[in-house]
């Protein structure tokens, strides 16, 4: 194990650098779906996801969303503000799909008007399930005003990158975004790429996310080759 070793997760390594505030992200080609029970590889998903997250995080800055991107380094990798992450992942969603589709039997594609947040608790083990505000506040894990600053930007960012994606053809239908506390402040962190997003060509309907994989419908990796594309056409 190198000895800048600090965290592994599904889909990234996390290195320290010099710089005890601060972070190398190292994106792999791995991809997993259902709590790791289904494991694979997608074609250069590491480099495509970190400069896709990127490009997505830097537009996010510009528009006045605090998190944690420094820059891009290396292909594959990111350089960003070392996090204390909240073992909360954030969902909106904007068309019902995925798991919300299963448990309440709604028909995929749905509008939700407004958006539906969600919280679930980040354990793999446990399957990540569900939970409100209060167990989130009860067991610990963010205070009240964190999960007010949570839901608020993450309905943010949820304008914002419907805007973005609308812009190059795709619907954003529902995504999940992560918090980390770096001292006093509270950042969006982790990721934002179509393992994390999922998008739909908006004259097809085709799916450019992981659901190719999760689905196995093939051409995973052309799908997130062509979101790449059409995100990096964007004028920065
Ligand atoms: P879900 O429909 O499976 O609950 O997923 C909702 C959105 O959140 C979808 O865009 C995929 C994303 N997501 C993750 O990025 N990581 C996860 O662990 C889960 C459960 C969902
Ligand atoms: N990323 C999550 C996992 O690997 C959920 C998913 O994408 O299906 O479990």
């Amino acid at each position: 194990m190198e000895d800048n070793f600090l965290y592994e997760g599904k889909a990234k390594k996390i290195l320290t650098t010099e710089d005890p505030m601060v972070v190398r992200m190292v994106f792999k080609d791995d991809a997993t779906a259902f709590d790791g029970k289904k494991k694979g590889k997608i074609g250069d998903k590491g480099q495509v996801n970190a400069r896709i997250s990127s490009r997505i995080f830097r537009y996010l800055q510009q528009k006045g969303i605090d998190n944690h991107f420094i820059e891009q380094s290396e292909p594959g990798e990111i350089i960003a503000r070392r996090l204390e992450i909240i073992p909360v992942e954030v969902v909106v969603r904007n068309l019902a799909t995925g798991s919300i589709s299963r448990r309440l039997g709604l028909k995929e594609g749905l509008p939700f008007n407004p958006p539906i947040l969600e919280f679930y608790f980040k354990d793999d083990q446990l399957g990540d399930p569900m939970i409100n505000e209060d167990h989130i506040q009860v067991l610990g894990w963010a205070s009240r005003e964190e999960i007010e600053k949570m839901r608020e930007s993450a309905h943010r960012v949820n304008g914002l990158l419907l805007e973005l994606f609308r812009g190059i053809g795709i619907q954003l239908v529902d995504f999940k975004l992560e918090f980390g506390r770096a001292g006093e402040e509270l950042l969006l962190g982790d990721e934002i790429s179509p393992d994390t997003c999922r998008l739909w060509d908006l004259k097809t309907g085709e799916k450019l996310d992981k659901d190719r994989f999760r689905q196995d419908l093939g051409n995973t990796e052309a799908a997130y080759q062509e979101i790449l594309r059409r995100i990096e056409e964007l004028e920065e």
